[in-house]
């Protein structure tokens, strides 16, 4: 059994009791009827039995938890509280994120959105972020003040990039063309920067050294590039059955994902048609290869690796020579599903 295999089978289901005890125990959320029905289904508490299809993979909070075991050599459970945070606030930015991107289908299911609409999914995201926070104080059980208002201090950032990076993503929309700084700026807004939180608070919990915390989140943020990379490949060249999110390709959506950002800048064919108007359903296929042929899919394959080997380096930067470290290690080869 791997190092990652062995944590994570412990981490799971720890992570969720906290959750749990962060939003299903708390002293007013049963007072507002139907509230609680949301939240659980967003997070996948209503099913019965296995629950991994429709809670999502839970990867920041056992960024979390894996940084605080690499370096105070395998104490994790003070960093509950702070794991359970960065999956609620997580959470809550993938039910902001379907309501904006019009997405029907998440983890295999129904949006919240699209199950109980629009205004009461907005309200229901406006929940997990507030209970974020509470599980944020929670740590002052078994942390010093001064680690509570650090990690404090990170999630409030981590909250202003997130939802910059979510403005770019939604502006770029009704942008025809976009260079790939203006990309960059944009995935490390809406999504490096919480998994790098989530690796930073891990470390900051575990005690980890000024130069320990600051490799584990250069980790995390490279790590969370290489992601997006990753889940923007899988937006037009990957299935529904896969990734449990709608099939309609980006390229319909318009959204400016890096193959097709790529592809603007080579001005070929794929760029004509691109500017030419809006792609239709029909054509996905005949233009998704044009991608390929234009060198879109090498290009992004090549960058998700380049980031990943950049992730690897901050790791080793940080020494960890143990078994949390040697998981986080699986954990970032495995993000990119290649074999550890
Ligand atoms: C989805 O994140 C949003 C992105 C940043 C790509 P995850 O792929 O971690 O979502 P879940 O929680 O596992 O469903
Ligand atoms: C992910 O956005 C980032 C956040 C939710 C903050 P995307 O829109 O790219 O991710 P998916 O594909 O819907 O999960
Ligand atoms: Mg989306
Ligand atoms: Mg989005």
């Amino acid at each position: 059994m791997t190092s990652l295999h062995q944590f994570n089978l412990q981490m799971q289901p720890a992570i969720d009791q906290t959750m749990q005890r962060v939003v299903l125990s708390h002293p007013r959320i049963g007072q507002y009827r139907g509230l609680k029905d949301i939240l659980s289904y967003h997070l996948g508490w209503d099913v019965e039995g296995d629950r991994s299809e429709v809670q999502g993979k839970r990867i920041r909070p056992l960024l979390v938890l894996l940084s605080c075991a690499a370096c105070n050599d395998h104490r994790w459970e003070t960093a509950l509280p702070a794991a359970a945070a960065v999956e609620l606030l997580h959470n809550f930015s993938l039910i902001h994120d379907d309501i904006e991107d019009r997405s029907p289908l998440r983890r295999g299911r129904e949006t919240v959105w699209k199950k109980w609409g629009e205004a009461l999914a907005i309200n229901a995201g406006d929940a997990l972020f507030s209970l974020a926070f509470d599980a944020i104080y929670l740590l002052q059980e078994k942390c010093p003040e001064k680690i509570v208002l650090q990690s404090l201090q990170i999630m409030n950032t981590t909250c202003v990039q997130l939802t910059g990076g979510q403005h770019l993503d939604i502006s770029y929309e009704n942008e025809r063309f976009i260079c790939l700084e203006d990309y960059w700026k944009m995935i490390e807004g809406k999504t490096a920067a919480l998994i790098s939180a989530s690796t930073r608070i891990g470390a900051l919990i575990g005690g980890g050294s000024d130069r320990q915390q600051n490799d584990l989140a250069e980790f995390g943020r490279s790590l969370g590039i290489a992601f997006q990379i990753q889940d923007d490949w899988l937006g037009i060249w990957g299935d529904a059955a896969q990734t449990g999110k709608s099939n309609e390709s980006d390229l319909v959506s318009g959204k400016k994902s890096l193959p097709i950002v790529f592809a603007l800048q080579q001005k070929g064919k794929f760029s004509r048609r691109w500017l030419a108007g809006p792609i239709h359903t029909d054509e996905v296929r005949e233009v998704a290869q044009w991608l390929i042929e234009e060198g879109a899919q090498y290009y992004t394959e090549e960058q998700a690796e380049a980031y990943t080997r950049r992730a690897l380096h901050s790791l080793a930067d940080a020494k960890l020579d143990n078994n949390a470290g040697q998981a986080l290690h699986e954990l970032a080869l495995r993000l990119l599903k290649r074999s550890s």
